[in-house]
């Protein structure tokens, strides 16, 4: 076992030469948070995006996943670096309940389970971790996410430490065998005791996918409400976060009776999306029709509680990152679609690399994770480029307000309808270097404050800006179940939809593939999503190095001067 340090990313050549724009998240964030109607926002009403990724901490040895492969410190440094800026942190409940558990050291937890080489690892990498206690270690890696400015959601996720979660795994609902409601308040009580004070810990995830046999809507509301009580007057300072039933899919029984609270301002509710909770419906099934289909349920059964004035949080959704499970991609174009129209707080599962146990295997890799093997890189950068829109706020009260505009956005890329010149074709290219767009009653696109409007021109060849957009090939009609594609008529009386050319990234117009019952083809290319934006994009991050070539004088709409984020 040596000194596994991860060598200087592959990608830092193509770093030094571009700046990357971003969407404002406004100035660091005053903790703690608040909700305003379906916002998240701080201290002074900016709103404020959870970009987060979850980071197991639940499974059998009880530790942070992935101390063993690299130092904690680098680890949060990672997290920042792929643009994430909190972490969803799983504990189980008997860490919390359980003295002779959480007083183990994380030494005698890997040896009571026979992980000698996870030892060896830690010993390597996060030495001064070996000889804490479990909940003292626990307690450390929440403090380094702080010390990097990570913001913390401790999430319970369940009671017997190990992988979650099935429907008979008895720590899935109150009253099961692992579940007992009044040991769980207990946990609950002293965990947001503990972390009352630590000001990076800005919310709690009371319990992770409620399920089972044992499932009711009168006990939901019974221990929900008990369970948010006691963490509320333990820690005023923190968000609440509840889950839904049937795995964090089912608010559905919000709409007859509404939550009773003594408090306000701190509610937030979770869900979950995965593309297996609908089986494979999505590699079986036509993709436009499976995605209206299945985003419509999620907006019935959870989504409808923007509507109610709640954040909602998908705290988890994720994808085999090796980019070969159908039913995850198709999934994702869809998934990512929804997040952006909407702008949702999420958290990615998963943040590990590998797992020091898992389901009785060691070291198990995890496709999902964000990380590969070692701990060191992204396992697949292209799908941190997708997600890169997800992580800025489009939306929502604050400083960096700006009157309402579109976004052109290509899912399926993370990139944006954009004009580089007007000499060249339209492309895609960052979305915060996207024109400010309209979408008129008379379902033109137009670029605001000019007379130019997107319009067709044939098939196969780029779309154009034109300034006569009277003609059918100036309309754009939100086509198929997905409502993904953008589709347009040709003099000649043609249907076409946009898409992009593979090899230039140019935007072109070509036949619209797949609208229904096909199953075999991936209309991922040609979907697209109108996006409402009410943010300036005025921050550019970018590494040092870049300072010096960045445009001088720009001004963001506002009239805020822009602001250089370092790396
Ligand atoms: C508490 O934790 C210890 C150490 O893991 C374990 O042996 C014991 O069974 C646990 N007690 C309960 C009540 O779960
Ligand atoms: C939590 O911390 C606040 C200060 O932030 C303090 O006023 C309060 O008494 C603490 N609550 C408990 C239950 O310790
Ligand atoms: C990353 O994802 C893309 C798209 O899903 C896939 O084509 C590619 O093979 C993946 N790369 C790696 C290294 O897994
Ligand atoms: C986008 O904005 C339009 C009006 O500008 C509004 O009707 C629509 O509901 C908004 N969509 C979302 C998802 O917020």
């Amino acid at each position: 076992m040596g000194h596994n340090r991860c060598s200087l990313p592959t990608s830092l050549s193509f770093l030094i030469f571009s700046a990357i724009y971003v969407f404002s998240q406004g100035p660091a964030m005053g903790l703690p948070l608040y909700t305003n109607s379906r916002w998240i926002v701080d201290e002074d009403g900016n709103r404020v995006k959870l970009a987060c990724v979850n980071w197991p901490s639940h499974l059998e040895p009880v530790v942070a996943e992935g101390l063993s492969k690299q130092p904690l410190n680098s680890i949060s440094k990672k997290i920042v670096s792929m643009g994430f800026n909190c972490v969803r942190f799983t504990w189980p409940l008997f860490l919390a309940t359980n003295n002779s558990l959480a007083s183990l050291t994380v030494r005698q937890s890997f040896q009571r389970l026979g992980l000698v080489e996870a030892i060896a690892g830690i010993q390597v990498n996060n030495p001064s971790v070996l000889d804490l206690s479990l909940i003292q270690a626990f307690q450390v890696v929440v403090s380094n996410l702080g010390d990097n400015n990570v913001m913390v959601i401790l999430d319970n996720h369940i009671s017997k430490p190990g992988w979650c979660c099935s429907r008979n795994d008895e720590n899935g609902f109150f009253g099961d065998r692992y579940f007992d409601p009044e040991l769980w308040i207990k946990g609950l009580t002293r965990m947001a005791t503990l972390f009352n004070g630590t000001s990076a810990v800005v919310g709690m995830s009371l319990r992770n996918e409620l399920r089972g046999p044992k499932q009711t809507v009168s006990a939901w509301y019974r221990y929900m409400q008990r369970g948010a009580e006691a963490v509320h007057s333990a820690n005023p300072n923190i968000l609440v976060i509840l889950s839904g039933l049937n795995f964090d899919k089912d608010f559905t029984f919000l709409l007859n009776q509404p939550i009773s609270l003594t408090f306000t301002g701190k509610l937030v509710f979770e869900a979950h999306w995965y593309a297996f909770s609908d089986g494979q419906s999505w590699a079986t099934g036509n993709p436009n029709q499976v995605c209206g289909t299945v985003a419509g349920n999620l907006m019935r059964t959870a989504g409808f509680l923007l509507d109610k004035g709640y954040p909602l949080f998908l705290s988890e959704w994720g994808v085999d990152q090796r980019g070969a499970n159908v039913n995850d991609n198709r999934f994702l174009n869809c998934m990512i679609g929804v997040a952006a129209e909407f702008d949702l707080d999420w958290a990615l599962w998963t943040l590990t690399g590998n797992y020091y146990l898992r389901e009785g295997v060691i070291g198990m890799d995890e496709t999902y994770g964000i990380l590969n093997w070692d701990w060191c890189d992204a396992r697949n950068s292209s799908f941190l480029q997708k997600i890169s829109v997800l992580q800025s706020p489009l939306q929502g009260p604050g400083i960096s307000e700006s009157r309402p505009f579109k976004i052109i956005f290509h899912p399926a890329t993370g990139l944006c309808v954009v004009r580089k010149s007007l000499f060249e074709p339209l492309q895609l290219g960052s979305c915060a270097e996207s024109d400010q767009w309209s979408y008129t009653p008379q379902e033109n696109l137009v670029i605001k404050g000019t007379y130019l409007c997107l319009q067709a021109n044939d098939v196969g060849k780029p779309a154009k800006l034109g300034v006569i957009c009277t003609g059918s090939n100036s309309k754009w009609v939100e086509t198929s179940d997905s409502k993904m594609h953008l589709s347009t008529s040709l003099e000649n009386g043609n249907t076409v939809c946009l898409d992009v050319d593979d090899s230039t990234k140019t935007i072109v117009t070509t036949p619209c593939a797949c609208l229904k019952r096909d199953n075999q083809c991936d209309p991922g290319s040609q979907w697209f999503k109108i996006v409402n934006v009410t943010r300036t994009p005025c921050t550019i991050k970018t590494p040092a190095q870049t300072i010096g070539l960045l445009p001088e004088g720009y001004l963001c709409q506002s009239g805020e001067q822009l602001s250089i984020q370092n790396m």
